[in-house]
C-alpha cells in the first residue's frame, strides 16, 4: 500500500455543517493536510441546506479543528489549508452551485447526511451533471431495512457504477480494529485456541458517554441497533470470528465476512434488551432524557441502549454465546472485546482455599485505551499456594510511541 494521493481532486462534503462533518471529517482533512496527504490542488466544497458563505464555512472549520483535531491548530499552516474551503447553500444554489465551484476533473463526494437524504443528493448530483469524475462515499446506516437498502442501491446504480462507490464503516479505519487481522492471522499461536473448544463466551461493548448530540432526527430513524450494532459491532465481530481469507485483499475478506454473517442465527425479541436513557446529570450538568431531546418524539420507542445475545451456527463457534451491548450516555466511554476462555478441566488446587479459578481472558481495547491484554493466573510468592490473576499487556503508546491516526483520516485517504 502506498501513501500517494492524487495531485488534483475536489472534495465535496454534502451535509457540511452537520455533526459528522464538524466532529470528524473536517478535522481529518486538516490532519491529512498537515501530514502532506491531501491533493495539492483542488477545493473542499461544503454543501448544506442553510444560508451561509465561504467565510461562515471557514469559521465553522476553524472551530471544529480547534475542538476536535488530533493535532493542534497551527496558525502558520492554517491559511494555506483554509483557502481551499468554499460553501454552497443547497437552498440558494443547489448542486449547480457545486458544479460551478469544482476546479478538477475528479472529485470525491462524501454524503454526510441521513439515509433518507441519500436519494435526493444522488439525483441532485446527477441532474447537475456531476456523475462523470465523481467517486461517492456513503456511510451507514444504509437504508432502514432490507427493502430500503435495496431501493437505495438501485437509486445509486441508476447513476453510478458500483466501482465508483465507497461504502464505508469508520470502525474499519481504526488502527486497533485493523490490527485484529494481524493479531489473528500473523500469529500462529492464537489460531489453535480460536474456537469453541477453548473459548467459553465473548463480550463486546461499545459504551459512549455522548448522547445524541443534537442529532434527534437522524437518531429517530436509526437507534442503537442500526447506528452501532448491525454495522460497527458486526464488522469488528466478523474480523474476530471469520475463517482465514485466502488473502488480505478486499474481496476475499468480504467473502469470508459474508459466510460469517450467513451463519449468524437471526435474532428474536428474546435475544435482546432495548432501553432508553432518561434525564440525569453528567459532570454536574443536567441533561435531558432521550424523549426530551430536540427532534425526538415524546413517545419515541427508539432504543439508545441495546444488549444482544448472538449465536454463530458454524463449526468453529457453535454453542459459544456472543454478548453484544451498546448505549449512549453510559458512565464511561469504552469499546472493548473480552474473550473468556474455558475453565481448566480438573480443579487441581481444590484442597487449598481456592474454590474457583477465574478464567483466562483476552481483552482487546479498541478505545479510548488502545491495548491488548491477556489475563492469566500466577502463584503469589510465599510458602502457600495463593493464586492471583496477572496481566500481559501490549499498548500502542508504549510499543510504538505513537497515538494512532483517527479512523476518518485513513478512510478519506483511502477513498482519495
Ligand atoms: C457513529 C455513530 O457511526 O459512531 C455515532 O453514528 C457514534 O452515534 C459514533 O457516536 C461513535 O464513533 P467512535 O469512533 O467515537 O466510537
Amino acid at each position: 500500500m502506498t501513501l500517494e494521493c492524487p495531485t488534483g481532486q475536489d472534495i465535496v462534503i454534502v451535509g457540511a455543517t452537520g455533526d459528522l462533518a464538524r466532529r470528524k471529517l473536517i478535522p481529518a482533512l486538516y490532519n491529512l493536510y498537515l501530514g502532506g496527504l491531501l491533493p495539492e490542488e483542488g477545493r473542499i466544497i461544503g454543501y448544506a441546506r442553510g444560508a451561509s458563505d465561504d467565510e461562515g464555512f471557514r469559521q465553522l472549520a476553524a472551530d471544529s479543528v480547534a475542538e476536535f483535531s488530533r493535532r493542534p491548530f497551527d496558525e502558520t499552516r492554517w491559511p494555506d489549508f483554509i483557502k481551499r474551503f468554499t460553501y454552497v447553500s443547497g437552498r440558494e444554489e443547489g448542486y449547480e452551485g457545486v458544479k460551478r465551484r469544482c476546479t478538477m476533473p475528479d472529485r470525491l463526494v462524501y454524503l454526510s447526511v441521513p439515509p433518507s437524504a441519500f436519494g435526493p443528493a444522488i439525483k441532485g448530483l446527477a441532474e447537475a451533471g456531476l456523475v462523470d469524475g465523481t467517486h461517492l462515499v456513503v456511510e451507514k446506516p444504509f437504508g432502514h431495512d432490507l427493502r430500503s437498502a435495496i431501493a437505495l442501491t438501485d437509486t445509486i446504480h441508476e447513476f453510478f457504477d458500483e466501482s465508483h462507490v465507497f461504502r464505508i464503516d469508520h470502525y474499519l479505519g481504526k488502527e486497533t480494529v485493523q490490527n485484529i487481522l494481524v493479531f489473528r492471522f500473523g500469529n500462529a499461536v492464537f489460531e489453535r485456541v480460536w474456537n469453541r473448544d477453548a473459548i467459553d463466551h465473548v463480550q463486546f461493548t461499545v459504551a459512549e458517554r455522548l448522547g445524541i448530540e443534537g442529532r434527534g432526527a437522524f437518531y429517530e430513524e436509526t437507534g442503537a441497533l442500526r447506528d452501532i450494532l448491525q454495522n460497527h459491532v458486526f464488522q469488528v465481530l466478523a474480523l474476530l470470528t471469520m475463517e482465514p481469507p485466502s488473502s488480505i485483499l478486499a474481496e476475499p475478506v468480504r467473502d469470508e465476512k459474508i459466510k460469517l454473517f450467513r451463519a449468524m442465527r437471526p435474532l428474536t425479541e428474546e435475544d435482546m434488551v432495548r432501553g432508553q436513557y432518561t434525564c440525569g446529570t453528567i459532570d454536574g450538568q443536567e441533561v435531558p432524557g432521550y424523549r426530551e431531546e430536540p427532534g425526538v418524539s415524546p413517545d419515541s420507542q427508539t432504543e439508545t441502549y441495546a444488549a444482544v445475545k448472538l449465536q454463530i451456527d458454524n463449526w468453529r463457534w457453535a454453542g459459544v454465546p456472543f454478548f453484544l451491548r451498546t448505549g449512549k450516555h453510559l458512565p464511561a466511554r469504552a469499546t472493548e472485546v473480552v474473550i473468556s476462555f474455558r475453565d481448566v478441566p480438573i480443579p487441581m488446587f481444590a484442597d487449598t482455599h481456592i474454590t474457583h479459578l477465574p478464567p483466562n481472558r483476552l481483552t482487546i481495547l479498541i478505545q479510548p485505551e488502545e491495548e491488548i491484554r491477556f489475563e492469566f493466573l500466577a502463584k503469589v510468592p510465599g510458602p502457600q499456594i495463593h493464586i492471583e490473576p496477572v496481566t500481559m499487556q501490549f499498548s500502542y503508546g508504549t510499543s510504538f510511541r505513537t497515538k494512532p491516526a483517527e479512523a476518518y483520516e485513513r478512510l478519506l485517504h483511502d477513498a482519495m
